[in-house]
């Protein structure tokens, strides 16, 4: 991946298949022909961690991608480990009930010490950090990934021991980008504090408003859950409201129709990514990803919904990019 392609600078927005549902919602035979389906659909960039299905997401991508990696860009994330061990430790939790009447002390020294080594700060320790990549390199049978996201990331995690496992990781290419996969907020602080190292920026679709602090520093902006959003705004009541005080009437069928639907407000999103952004969205429906990757061009529709959502959630002190 080149330079250009890291950062994504000229280059149009792309979708993007986000897979928290391999292994989860789906079992591995259809996520498996799910991600055929998506690679056939068009999509080339796929959205993973190791969080997803227990290890399962990163384990179906490997089988599916690797004959076809040098085509496809993969971004996985570290910070939230996957449940190694889930159904063992509910087990476990049983059988400890006899030491917990008989012992309270010893127990609640015992659920102390388990609370700390899971609390937020640890997820990012060298160690769990460096042992995350390792699996999810083996899990998805490649050298590298295109970005590495730090997952739920806030800004006290960004100590100076990570930084150098990072950069590490940069130099010898087992990382070809970095970035955060988590809230605005503490993108905002993550970003500030360490741009240039970081230039991904992962984040609920901010409908309405991007601020213009999100892309200081030319950061790559990627987005989920933008249809999730997307959705449930245009099905307020305030929306339909807001169309026929502007005479849509055009928008107003589109979005009446089911299958047109998703397409418009997706085609908003990506004008709202902008140059170089991602959208990352997700069906359990193989009979959709064509039309997703199907999308209308930028028209007076789109741009109209897109000056819609930015007046009805513009926040204050920012300034929509989205007309
Ligand atoms: N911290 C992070 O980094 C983070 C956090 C959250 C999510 N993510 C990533 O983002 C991905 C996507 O998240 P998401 O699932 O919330 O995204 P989404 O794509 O906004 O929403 C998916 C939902 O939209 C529905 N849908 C898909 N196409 C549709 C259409 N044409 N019309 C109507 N509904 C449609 C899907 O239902 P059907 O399945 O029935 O089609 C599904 O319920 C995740 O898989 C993950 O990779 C990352």
């Amino acid at each position: 991946m080149t330079g250009d392609t890291a950062t994504g600078a000229a280059r149009p927005a792309v979708l993007a298949f986000g897979c928290g549902s391999l292994g989860t919602e789906l079992g591995w035979r259809d996520s498996v022909r799910l991600v055929e389906a998506a690679l056939q659909a068009g999509f080339r960039h796929f959205d993973t961690a190791p969080p997803y299905g227990a290890g399962q997401s990163e384990r179906i991508l490997g089988e599916v991608l690797a004959s076809c990696r040098g085509q496809i860009t993969l971004v996985s994330k570290a910070g939230i480990a996957h449940p190694r061990a889930a159904g063992a430790l509910r087990a476990l939790r049983k059988l400890a009930l006899p030491v917990k009447r008989a012992l309270p002390g010893l127990w609640s020294r015992a659920a102390n010490q388990a609370r700390e080594s899971a609390s937020p700060a640890a997820r990012f320790a060298v160690a769990d950090v460096q042992r995350s990549l390792d699996e999810s390199l083996r899990r998805l049978r490649t050298d590298h990934l295109d970005a590495l996201l730090l997952h739920e990331v806030f800004e006290d995690a960004l100590t100076p021991e990570l930084g150098a496992l990072l950069d590490g990781w940069l130099a010898d290419g087992r990382v070809r980008a970095l970035g955060t996969g988590t809230g605005v907020a503490q993108s905002l602080t993550c970003h500030a504090r360490w741009s240039p190292r970081l230039r991904w920026v992962q984040c609920d679709h901010y409908w309405g408003a991007f601020t213009p602090a999100l892309r200081q520093g030319s950061p790559r902006l990627s987005t989920h859950r933008a249809l999730r959003l997307g959705l449930a705004l245009v099905r307020a009541p305030e929306f339909a409201a807001a169309l026929t005080q502007h005479g849509a009437d055009s928008l107003r069928r589109r979005l009446a129709n089911d299958s047109e639907r998703g397409r418009v407000l997706l085609a908003a999103a990506l004008q709202q990514v902008g140059e170089g952004g991602t959208v990352v969205v997700s069906t359990l429906r193989r009979e959709r990803l064509r039309d997703l990757q199907d999308l209308p061009a930028v028209d007076d529709d789109v741009r109209l919904l897109n000056r819609l959502f930015s007046e009805a959630l513009a926040v204050p002190g920012t300034h929509a990019t989205a007309s």
